[in-house]
């Protein structure tokens, strides 16, 4: 089983891990140009971005071969994924895969300037993260076949947000950061970058490729790092992952 991912926060990675199989991060697959895979069952595991996909999710898949005899897709979100999955169905479909199984699990939200991760992470026990995720292990274990299914209104909203977002926020990260002066150079930011978007000279320099992710301003070891528009300090990683392992599954360098 091959298992594609992407994480800033390490949300999906910690589902991606749970399901097990060999694991392949997407931006080191985008970095090394890997474009066909083949295996009995293959499986992708993402991050719900306004609605929809992370661009480089999107591309990744657009533009590759998959073949296999069983695809699944799990997103994970952090308040409403709506008909997320929905695009990752279309997109699938034009890369000729056929998903057997969908699903979505809510987590703790990352998305800073909607939320303030101290509240996230009260709610989040209440998530029951690890009921839902042992669900979805087993339902692709026994190969269920099985799909999210939402409303037509859903799908109007998903589709509209998601089109909304592609062609304004990715080019609004440079002006939206600040970095205070307690940052030290340590290039964290640019090693999480899944889009090598970041280089540093005395302070970090922002390109204008931003996904938006925010691994930059989460992994932020100084928390230097902010958004404008953020509703909290407090930053968030997923306690089953580790810095390291974002960096391994981020880095473009
Ligand atoms: C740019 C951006 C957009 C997001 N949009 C949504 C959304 O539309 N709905 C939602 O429920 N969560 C949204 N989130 C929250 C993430 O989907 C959620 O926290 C996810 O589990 C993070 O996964 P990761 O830790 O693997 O990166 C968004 C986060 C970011 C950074």
């Amino acid at each position: 089983m091959k298992v594609f991912y992407f994480t800033t926060t390490g949300n999906s990675l910690y589902v991606a891990k749970r399901i097990g199989g060999e694991l392949y991060s997407i931006p080191h697959m985008i970095k090394e140009g890997k474009h066909e895979f083949e295996d009995d069952v293959i499986g992708f595991i993402f991050p719900c971005y306004v609605f929809g996909l992370p661009k480089l999710v999107k591309d990744f898949v657009k533009k590759t071969k998959f073949k296999a005899n069983y695809f699944f897709a799990v997103m994970t979100y952090g308040h409403k994924a709506e008909s997320g999955l929905y695009h990752m169905e279309k997109v699938g479909g034009e890369a000729g895969i056929k998903f057997s199984y969908t699903n979505e699990i809510l987590m703790v939200d990352n998305y800073l300037p909607a939320f303030k991760i101290e509240d996230e992470l009260k709610k989040e026990g209440s998530k029951k993260i690890e009921e839902k995720l042992n669900k979805i292990i087993n339902d692709i274990s026994t190969r269920q076949n099985k799909y999210i299914r939402k409303s037509i209104k859903s799908v109007i909203l998903s589709k509209s947000f998601s089109s909304l977002a592609g062609r304004f926020s990715y080019n609004f990260g440079r002006n939206n950061f600040i970095v205070l002066d307690n940052c030290t150079s340590c290039k964290v930011c640019e090693k999480v970058c899944p889009v090598n978007n970041i280089s540093i000279s005395k302070k970090p320099e922002f390109s204008n490729k931003c996904e938006m992710c925010h691994a930059c301003i989460h992994h932020c070891p100084q928390n230097a790092i902010h958004l404008k528009n953020e509703k909290s300090k407090v930053r968030f990683i997923n306690r089953n992952v580790k810095l390291k392992e974002i960096i391994d599954a981020n880095n473009q360098k």
